[in-house]
This record gives structure tokens, C-alpha cells and sequence, in this order.
């Protein structure tokens, strides 16, 4: 099959490292990479926990499906990295099947993920409790179960690996 062209949407719970897969995949493909998040905080011009914090989930769901549909509209870049809730939601979901991309979910343990986000500098709003944060991860494994593929990311496997794994099995 000729997947050249094929662009891919990377999704997965908070800490499983959708970014620096992202990153990786970009390089060992030679292409472009976006990451949804990164576009919000530039075209807000504040990080997404002052976003969250200040104007509550509701508006920041609003902000990231429009920064995802402007990235699937108008972005050369094959792979994108989605914010861990994006692909929760069924009309991010529903653009993201218009658009033809293929959507690849890093799949792991909450413990993996929880060590992540306990370990990174970045400010997590909806992962600040890890009851709460298992009760979300709970919740969002049978959305994740949408994705077209699943990876299981084992604490083993470097992100360059991963992203080796995913560029062989989907890309060639
Ligand atoms: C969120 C995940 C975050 C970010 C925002 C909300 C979520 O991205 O989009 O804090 O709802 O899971 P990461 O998955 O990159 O942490």
C-alpha cells in the first residue's frame, strides 16, 4: 500500500508521550509535525493551564476544535499531536474521519502515564489529582478504543522506537 501521503493523528492519555513520539516520527518520516497544544498556547498567547484555569474546560474545548480544525484545513504537516482529551470529543472525532487521517492511539498503563506527569514540569490541570486522574483515565479508554490503530506502549520501548514501530507498521 502507498501511505506517503497518509497524514496521522497521534492520541493517548496525558504523560504517554504523544509529543516526543511526534517529534521522532517527524524526523525518521522527514516530514512535518504539529502538536494541537502548541498551536493553542501561540494562537492564545497563554498556556493552556491559564486557559483552563481562568475560562474553565468548556471554553477550552471550544479553542482546541478550532485550532483542529484550522490544523486539518490548512496544515501541510502529516503527523499531529492531539492534547490528551481532544479525541474524547465526537465532533474532533468526526473532523478527524472528513479529513482522512488515520488516527494511532499510544496505549498504556495509568501507572506509566501518572509517573510521566508526576516526573514533567509542565502544569496539568485536569491531572493534578491522581484518584481523579485514574477515574479520567478510566473513563477515556473505551473513546481511545475508537483510534483506527492501537500501540501498546511498554515502559521498555524508548519514544524513538515507538515511533520506529509506528512508521514501519503504518507508513510502509
Ligand atoms: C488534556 C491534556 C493535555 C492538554 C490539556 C487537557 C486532557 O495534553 O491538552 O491540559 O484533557 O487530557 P497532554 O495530553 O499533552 O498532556
Amino acid at each position: 500500500m502507498e501511505n506517503s501521503n497518509q497524514r496521522i493523528v497521534l492520541t493517548g492519555f496525558m504523560g504517554v508521550g504523544k509529543s516526543t513520539v511526534a517529534r521522532h516520527l517527524a524526523f525518521i518520516l522527514k516530514c512535518e509535525k504539529v502538536d494541537l497544544d502548541t498551536v493553542i498556547e501561540e494562537t492564545e498567547r497563554r498556556t493552556l493551564a491559564e486557559i483552563l484555569d481562568n475560562d474553565g474546560e468548556a471554553r477550552f474545548r471550544q479553542i482546541e476544535t478550532e485550532n483542529l480544525r484550522k490544523i486539518l484545513c490548512s496544515s501541510e504537516a502529516r503527523i499531529v499531536a492531539l492534547g490528551g482529551g481532544a479525541w474524547t470529543i465526537k465532533e474532533n472525532r468526526q473532523l478527524i474521519k472528513q479529513h482522512r487521517l488515520i488516527t494511532v492511539w499510544l496505549e498504556s498503563s495509568f501507572a506509566h502515564c501518572w509517573l510521566n506527569i508526576v516526573n514533567s514540569k509542565r502544569v496539568r490541570p485536569l491531572a493534578k489529582d491522581k484518584r481523579q486522574t485514574r477515574k479520567l483515565f478510566d473513563e477515556r479508554e473505551k473513546l481511545y478504543c475508537l483510534a483506527d490503530w492501537h500501540f501498546i506502549v511498554k515502559p521498555d520501548l524508548t519514544s524513538f522506537e515507538i515511533a520506529k514501530k509506528i512508521a514501519d507498521e503504518v507508513f510502509l
